[in-house]
């Protein structure tokens, strides 16, 4: 059969509407990711450091967080690796960790601590194939990344670390410390 100009001009037309839609359809279905409210009072260093360590940990625990919902419970216990051999900061290393320590309240420390601890936890339970205990070890993981943010998500603006509002006193567990 013979392709008339007019066919050829309307198979174009259509070609293009759909490389025009197949190139905004991505861009339309790119979720947008919510954010952290900025922690202004932390340097840039200390910020650029944590944000990559963060993209990470946010990686894992949704890794973790899909694996635990369809109870693929040796997938839980590998998923939790990388956060298990994430470095800590300490307080006194590199030069880089120095100006992270200055900036960074004690709380912090305590907190990333827990947070490995409730990541060794959740790494034992899971192969354990016992889906309450399994939500529970999560839940609690959740909560301590939860209440780190929230030393920043809740600063006052005006003050500073030992402000009045200092989520020393609550944190997300609901517990006083
Ligand atoms: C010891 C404290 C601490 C713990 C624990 C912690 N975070 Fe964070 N997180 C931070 C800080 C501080 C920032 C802000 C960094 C910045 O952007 O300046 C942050 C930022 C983030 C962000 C970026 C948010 C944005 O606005 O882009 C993600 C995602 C994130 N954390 C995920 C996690 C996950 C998931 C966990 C638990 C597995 C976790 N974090 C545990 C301190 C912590």
């Amino acid at each position: 059969m013979k392709i008339s100009k007019r066919h050829m001009a309307g198979a174009v037309g259509i070609a293009a509407a759909i490389g025009g839609i197949v190139w905004l359809v991505p861009a339309r279905s790119i979720r947008r990711e919510p954010h952290l409210q900025a922690p202004a009072h932390l340097p840039a260093l200390a910020r650029g450091l944590l944000k990559q360590r963060m993209a990470r940990h946010a990686e894992a625990m949704l890794d973790i967080t899909w694996r635990t919902l369809v109870l693929d419970y040796g997938g839980v216990a590998e998923a939790c690796q990388p956060i298990l051999d994430e470095p800590q900061l300490g307080r006194v290393s590199s030069e880089s960790a120095d100006v992270l320590n200055a900036e960074l309240p004690a709380r912090f420390f305590v907190l990333q601590s827990e947070l490995r601890e409730r990541t060794r936890l959740l790494q034992k339970v899971a192969p354990e194939r016992d889906a309450g205990r399994l939500a529970d070890a999560y839940g609690q993981l959740f909560r301590t990344c939860m209440s780190c943010h929230q030393i920043y998500a809740e600063f006052p603006p005006a003050g500073g670390p030992h402000g009045p509002r200092a989520p020393e006193h609550q944190s997300a567990d609901g517990a006083a410390n």
